[in-house]
């Protein structure tokens, strides 16, 4: 077998874990979330959540990962030999099809608002962005003409390996997102909506917190840190022996969620500001409000919002791809290690398979849009159930492995580094991988699934 991969720097593990972490999950799901369940009640859920259970599950993941060098199923079939907690791997491999067949269809929409930004239509001050959302994800070949091509950039990345393709790339994408996200920030705070966006977003009404709102917002927890399905796990395998798990962790935790926040207020001050667009407008929502926002801000200098909003775009864009390429990775890992095929073809049977479900989620917009289970359309179903059914789930297992299974020394030499650092959190974080994360997960689920049926 070949001599399995590494990052080149600590760095370079961090920037690509948290390249992992952000992507659309922050910068659309986030707001469509807040969005459909009330506002500041659930943010205070989501922020429980990342502590309580997103931040254990990631140093599992990453102890699991660095510990075995090799990917996920690989890793639970060495960690407890003929048992069945690689089904863990398997879910996982499952989950990351499901998520990714979807995720390319709105990063295919990124490419298209990229496009529309800088040829001006966006601009226009007649386009109603509604409308315009409407009618380009009901068109069967764009949006599967984009999807595809993004899945192609997407796929080029993941052959290019992992030093000169997903380390690489992230290094440069992320600081230049970061900074934009800044700019943005302050341009929402000019928006006329900016009082009553604040509000939602700052004051908690826990009457409109239902039980699957918590589902959501654990879900949403989960699906924003790339948690439970191996996606960090398979990267802590790149991870060298100097990195430190547990700081690691807590930064890449750290910037994802400040990302997410500030995307809150971007989104809500325009969406209060735009006549039309209700907070739940659902997937739509960052799409039909920002062009507002960029439209109103520059106002009077009409290129600097035909550059911003291009540049806006372009950025989600990169966003998108860092995560996209952690997903693809996973399941390419798997494929080119176990079944021992080279690197370029494993990519391309994933990349080949996974569009295929694409072209459906894309469709499910339009000509498939009659296709409906439980009253979701296909692209919502699958939403849906990978982050509300599959992510909990794989996070209960792996807290319930690495908190139960696993030998405690193990798992204490891999975060101190072999006894080289002192982790005086260790006590907290092994209570909180045990105890806190499977109990509270579990409860949420059982109930939020009974609330849906
Ligand atoms: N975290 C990414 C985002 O916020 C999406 C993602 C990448 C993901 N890998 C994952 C979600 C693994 C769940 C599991 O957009």
């Amino acid at each position: 077998m070949e001599k399995h991969a590494n990052f080149g720097s600590r760095m370079g593990a961090i920037f690509a874990a948290a390249g992992s972490a952000v992507g659309l999950g922050n910068v659309w799901r986030f707001p469509m979330e807040v969005g459909n369940n009330g506002g500041a009640a659930f943010i205070l859920v989501y922020l429980l959540c990342i502590l309580l259970m997103g931040l254990p599950i990631m140093v599992s993941e990453f102890v699991i990962g660095r510990h075995t060098q090799s990917n996920m199923i690989e890793a639970f079939r060495r960690l407890a030999p003929g048992r069945w907690w690689r089904f863990i791997g398997i879910l996982g491999i499952l989950a990351a099809f499901v998520i990714l067949s979807y995720y390319i269809v709105v990063s295919g929409w990124t490419l298209y608002y990229t496009y529309s930004s800088f040829s001006g239509v966006l601009m226009d001050k007649d386009t109603d962005y509604g409308v315009f959302f409407g009618n380009f994800v009901a068109n069967p070949w764009l949006s599967v003409l984009f999807a595809a091509f993004f899945m192609l950039l997407a796929h080029i990345v993941i052959s290019r390996g992992v030093q000169g393709g997903i380390e690489k790339c992230s290094k440069v994408m992320m600081p230049v997102l970061l900074l934009i996200i800044g700019l943005l920030v302050l341009c929402a705070f000019s928006m006329p909506g900016i009082d009553e966006g604040l509000r939602f977003l700052l004051k908690p009404d826990f009457s409109k917190l239902t039980v699957s709102a918590v589902l959501s917002a654990m879900g949403q927890a989960f699906y924003s840190l790339s948690l439970a399905m191996g996606c960090l796990c398979t990267y802590a395998s790149y991870f060298g022996p100097k990195t430190r798990l547990m700081s690691s962790a807590a930064s890449v935790a750290a910037i994802d969620t400040f990302v997410a926040v500030l995307s809150g207020f971007i989104v809500f001050p325009a969406v209060f500001s735009v006549p039309d667009v209700e907070a739940n407008a659902g997937p739509g929502l960052v799409f039909q409000t920002l062009p507002y926002v960029f439209n109103m801000a520059f106002d009077s200098v009409p290129w600097l919002g035909y550059l911003f909003s291009g540049m806006f775009y372009i950025l989600l864009f990169l966003a998108a791809l860092t995560s996209a390429i952690s997903l693809h990775e996973s399941v390419t890992a798997y494929v080119h290690e176990n079944w021992h095929m080279s690197r370029k073809k494993a990519a391309t049977l994933v990349s080949v398979s996974t569009m295929s479900l694409g072209v459906i989620c894309s469709l499910s917009f339009g000509v498939l849009s009659g296709w409906t289970v439980f009253g979701m359309n296909v692209f919502d179903l699958f939403d849906s159930v990978s982050s509300k059914i599959m992510l909990p789930i794989g996070g209960v297992l792996i807290a319930l492995f690495v908190g139960w299974y696993l030998d405690r020394k193990l798992v204490y030499m891999e975060v101190t580094n072999n006894g080289t650092l002192s982790e005086r959190l260790f006590g907290v974080l092994m209570f909180l991988i045990r105890w806190v994360a499977p109990i509270a997960i579990m409860s949420m689920f059982v109930k939020g699934v009974m609330e849906m049926l």
